[in-house]
C-alpha cells in the first residue's frame, strides 16, 4: 500500500526538514494603471475558484503552453529561468495574475513590450503596457532566478515540491510544486503543453517527461530538451537532475519506455527496482485492459536514491518513485510492483483525466489504490473483494479512518490515508451494488 509505508517513514523523519521561506521579492512598484485605454478591461482573478486553494491558478486567461528555459547550477542550488508563456485571454485583462512563490523577478514582457508587476506571497500580478482584449491570444516572457521553493505534503511535513539533493535536484510535489521554480497558472483545470530547455553543468543529466529531443554541450554547460507532447496539469511537470542509469526500451505493444534509475542505487534492492520496471509494460496491459487504452505517447520512471524523498508521485508519462519502496524497514529489498501500478493508474485517473477541484481527491487516489486491487487479482494473491473485505475486518469500528469525509476531507487531510483505502471500498462497494457489467461500461 503506497501511502501505508510513506506515512510511516515520514513520522519518524518529520524533524528533519528544511523548508526554504521565500517570500515577496519585489518588482517595479505597480500602483500606476497600464498606459492606454483602460476604460473597458478587467483585472484577472487571483485563484481559478477551488474552494481548498482560494488563490491556486487565476482567472481571466488559459495558458496555451510553457516554454521553460531553465539553467541549474547543483553547487549553489540557483535556478535562472526565462519562463515564455502563450495564453488566450478570457476576459479583457488590464492586469492578470501568475503564481510563483520565491524567486527573484527581473523582468517581464507582454507581447514584445516590458510591463510592470507586483508580488504577494503566491501572487505575481502582471500589468502589460497595453490591455489584452478578450478572445487574444498573448505572450508572456517572464526572467526569473532564485533558489526555488520547496514545499511540504498538506498534513504530512515531509519536504515536497523542487527539492535539491545532493547530486542535483527532485522536483515532485502535489498540489503545490510548480509555483516554487516557474511562474505558472497553477491548478490542473488549466492543463497546457510545455516544453523543457534544462541547461546542468557538464555531467550532470536531466530526465523529465515525455521525449528527449535534444542534448548539447558548450563551454562545460549541458543542455537537456525534453517534449512531454499531450498537454499536462501544473503538478505533473518534473525536471529531476542528478546521475542516472538510462534504460531505453519499448513494451510489446512497441510504447516507448524511457527509465532513469539513479546511479547510486546498486546491489539487491537495484535489482528489485529494475524488476519492478521491467514489468511496465504488463502493468499497462492489465490496467488497459480495465481502463481502456493507455493515454500517452511515451512511460518510464524516475527512481531516486536521495534518502528523504518519502513518496512516488504520478508526474506525466513519467513518475518519480523514491527508492524506499523497494526496502524494508531493515534495509532488505522487497517486491515493489504495486507503487509502479499505482503511479501508472494515475496516468489515466489524475493525468488524462485531471481533477476540477482538489477536495475530489479521492477520484485520483481512490482509483489507483484500486489498480493495486485488480494488480492483485492478476498475481493471484487475492480479489478486490477479498481485499475490501480484509480491509473492512481489520479496522475497527471507533478508527478514525471512517470518520473522515473522503469527498471532503480538508485541506489536511487531503491524502491521508481514509481518501486512499476507502476510495478503493468505494468502487468495490459501487461495484457489488451494480454489477460488472455496469461497473465496468
Ligand atoms: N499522489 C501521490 C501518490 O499517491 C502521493 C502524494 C500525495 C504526493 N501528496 C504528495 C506525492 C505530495 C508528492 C508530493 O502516488
Ligand atoms: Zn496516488
Amino acid at each position: 500500500m503506497t501511502m501505508t509505508m510513506w506515512k510511516s517513514r515520514n513520522r519518524r523523519t518529520a524533524s528533519v526538514l528544511a523548508i526554504v521561506c521565500l517570500t515577496t521579492a519585489l518588482g517595479l512598484p505597480a500602483t500606476a494603471q497600464a498606459a492606454g485605454s483602460t476604460a473597458r478591461c478587467t483585472s484577472g482573478a487571483p485563484g481559478i475558484g477551488d474552494p481548498y486553494y482560494p488563490n491556486y491558478g487565476n482567472g481571466g486567461y488559459q495558458v496555451r503552453k510553457y516554454n521553460l528555459d531553465v539553467t541549474y547550477d547543483p553547487a549553489t542550488d540557483v535556478l535562472d529561468g526565462v519562463a515564455g508563456i502563450k495564453a488566450s485571454a478570457t476576459k479583457s485583462l488590464c492586469r492578470f495574475n501568475l503564481d510563483l512563490v520565491g524567486m527573484t523577478v527581473r523582468s517581464i514582457k507582454v507581447n514584445g513590450a516590458r510591463a510592470r508587476w507586483s508580488r504577494t506571497e503566491h501572487e505575481l500580478t502582471v500589468i502589460p503596457k497595453h490591455p489584452i482584449r478578450r478572445g487574444d491570444r498573448f505572450q508572456v516572457k517572464v526572467k526569473y532566478d532564485g533558489v526555488p521553493h520547496e514545499f511540504e505534503i498538506p498534513g504530512f511535513g515531509a519536504r515536497a515540491g523542487f527539492m535539491t539533493t545532493p547530486d542535483g535536484a527532485t522536483v515532485a510535489g502535489q498540489p503545490e510544486v510548480a509555483a516554487g521554480w516557474f511562474p505558472v497558472n497553477d491548478h490542473p483545470l488549466d492543463k497546457a503543453r510545455y516544453s523543457f530547455d534544462v541547461t546542468v553543468p557538464k555531467g550532470y543529466e536531466v530526465v523529465a517527461n515525455g521525449f528527449l529531443t535534444g542534448r548539447e554541450t558548450k563551454r562545460g554547460w549541458t543542455t537537456y530538451e525534453w517534449d512531454p507532447r499531450e498537454p499536462m496539469a501544473s503538478y505533473l511537470a518534473t525536471i529531476d537532475i542528478g546521475h542516472w542509469d538510462v534504460h531505453k526500451w519499448r513494451t510489446e505493444t512497441k510504447l516507448p519506455v524511457y527509465d532513469a534509475v539513479d546511479s547510486a542505487i546498486t546491489g539487491g534492492l537495484r535489482a528489485a527496482i529494475d524488476s519492478s520496471l521491467a514489468r511496465q509494460g504488463e502493468v499497462l496491459d492489465v490496467l488497459g485492459e480495465a481502463f481502456g487504452p493507455y493515454p500517452f505517447s511515451t512511460v518510464g520512471a524516475i527512481v531516486e536514491g536521495q534518502d528523504d524523498l518519502f513518496f512516488a508521485l504520478e508526474t506525466q508519462t513519467r513518475p518519480v518513485y523514491s527508492k524506499l519502496f523497494w526496502q524494508d524497514a531493515q534495509g532488505n529489498p522487497v517486491n515493489g510492483d504495486s507503487v509502479v501500478v499505482h503511479e501508472l493508474a494515475h496516468q489515466w485517473f489524475g493525468d488524462k483525466v485531471a481533477l476540477a477541484r482538489w477536495q475530489d481527491i479521492w477520484l485520483n487516489e481512490g482509483f489507483a489504490t484500486y489498480a493495486e486491487w485488480l494488480w492483485a487479482e492478476h498475481e493471484g494473491q487475492a480479489t478486490p473483494q477479498e481485499i475490501f473485505q480484509a480491509t473492512y475486518d481489520a479496522i475497527p469500528a471507533d478508527d478514525p479512518l471512517w470518520d473522515v469525509v473522503i469527498g471532503d476531507p480538508t485541506v489536511d487531510l487531503l491524502f491521508d490515508n481514509a481518501v486512499y483505502v476507502r476510495g478503493a471500498m468505494t468502487l468495490q462497494a459501487l461495484r457489488e451494488k451494480v454489477g460488472d457489467d455496469d461497473f465496468w461500461r
